[in-house]
């Protein structure tokens, strides 16, 4: 596999443009489902996770082109409901396509949905909640086979507001009979995207961004051309990268309250942020603080896609600082390679303390998910000496060009 190779020691600084966003193009891509025709998605990431679900796609009998960063999806023709082995194992979001794929043809065949390993991931929730809306699900131990005469609207209630889920009941309710209240829905902006791509679309969705959502069911919907929001993890990403190098960088297309939680953490570290319309700038202090205690929460609560970028520029702080896990159990597995670059942390159950304060050195280190990959980028650039990062292809189902984008910034990075 490849991996990256970093010079440690400079400070990122100048501006860089932030990419459409992964969660936000994924199920816009199985939404693309719902409507018979032409779907154009602009500002769609060039990421390993959405060439994945063209792949799914195509597979089923959809046509696609990629120009530039227009992604174009023709539902027109007859499709599958089988979504392969291969196809659906090996990326979480193939489990979007269910609510989506049931709504078009009434019959989906998946494998149980890969991804990253950053925990157990079950999807208990969006079978339930599919079950619930007249679907007839069976299982065995390579996947799950489900048929349904006519999707029914109903009240949703989700012991957890999961993301997944909440796009997946929404995939499946805007063509179902009757209404669909989703109780205690998740409110992550790329949700809040989703619902807007299908109401452009003719979908009668309201209530996105609360913790309840209507979905009036409708007859059809139609293809639309839509524009992905900017990815609030990869500028967050970025951010940490020049929190931890004492840099100075402007990110643009950002969306300031998408990302205010994050942004909130920075400030208190000591950064100086400087918000104008779209863009956003960051200026790390020469020390950054630590911080007393930071949970991952659903939003508008600190997002767990950023907390392993955040105990990379911890190991840097001025103090000890806590981190609270509370989205994914297994999310810590990147500590043991921060300690081979000479970091100090305790992990205890979902808790980690990190002791700030010491000078990574470049070390061989192994990226096992993707927002980890990319914590052990940043700690390469903040290490002395060379970093080789293993696992670059982690990286790369979520981040277009990292190299490319540290490059432009000042850093010494290069894909090997
Ligand atoms: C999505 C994001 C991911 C992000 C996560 C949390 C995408 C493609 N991925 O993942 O980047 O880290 O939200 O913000 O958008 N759970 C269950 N049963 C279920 C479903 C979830 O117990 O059926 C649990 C999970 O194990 C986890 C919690 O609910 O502990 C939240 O997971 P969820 O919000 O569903 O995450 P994903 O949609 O998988």
């Amino acid at each position: 596999m490849a991996s990256f190779q970093i010079r440690g020691g400079c400070s990122l600084n100048g501006e860089v443009r932030i990419q459409g966003s992964k969660n936000a193009a994924l199920p816009m891509l199985a939404a693309c489902l719902l409507s018979r025709g032409e779907t154009k998605l602009y500002n769609c990431p060039h990421i390993t996770d959405v060439y994945n679900m063209i792949k799914i796609l195509e597979n089923m009998g959809c046509s696609t082109v990629f120009c530039g960063d227009c992604l174009t999806v023709d539902t027109s023709g007859n499709l599958s409901g089988v979504i392969s082995m291969g196809d659906g194992a090996s990326m979480r979001s193939s489990i979007m396509l269910m609510g989506a794929v049931l709504g078009r043809q009434k019959y989906v065949s998946l494998p149980w949905p890969g991804g990253c390993s950053i925990g157990k991931r079950p999807v208990d929730l969006h079978l339930k909640a599919l079950e619930q809306m007249n679907v007839s699900i069976r299982s065995d131990h390579c996947g799950l086979e489900c048929t349904t005469p006519y999707l029914q609207g109903k009240d949703i209630c989700l012991p957890i507001p999961s993301v997944g889920a909440t796009e997946n009941v929404i995939l499946a309710a805007v063509l179902a009979r009757g209404t669909t209240t989703i109780h205690n829905a998740a409110k992550e902006p790329e949700i809040v995207d989703l619902c807007h791509f299908l109401n452009e679309m003719g979908a009668q969705i309201h209530g996105m961004g609360t913790h309840r959502i209507t979905i009036n069911g409708v007859k059809q919907l139609k293809s639309i051309s839509y524009t992905v929001m900017p990815d609030r993890i990869v500028a967050g990403t970025y951010f940490a990268a020049a929190a931890a190098t004492g840099g100075n960088i402007l990110a643009y297309p950002v969306k300031e309250k998408d990302l205010r939680s994050v942004l909130d953490v920075f400030a208190a570290m000591g950064c100086g942020i400087i918000i104008r319309r779209d863009q956003l700038q960051l200026i790390a202090p020469p020390l950054l603080l630590p911080v007393e205690s930071i949970c991952t929460r659903p939003f508008p609560g600190f997002p767990t896609d950023m907390q392993s970028q955040l105990m990379a520029c911890l190991t840097a702080a001025r103090g000890t600082s806590v981190i609270c896990e509370n989205i994914f159990e297994d999310r810590f597995k990147i500590v043991p390679q921060l300690e081979k670059m000479g970091a100090k942390i305790l992990v205890n159950e979902n808790k980690a303390v990190i002791r700030g304060g010491c000078r990574l050195t470049g070390s061989c280190v192994s990226a096992q998910d993707l927002r980890g990959g990319a914590a052990l980028v940043i700690a390469g650039l903040m290490a002395e000496g060379d970093t080789r990062v293993e696992g670059s292809g982690y990286i790369e189902r979520g981040y277009e060009d990292i190299c490319r984008d540290f490059s432009q910034l000042g850093a010494g990075i290069c894909r090997l």
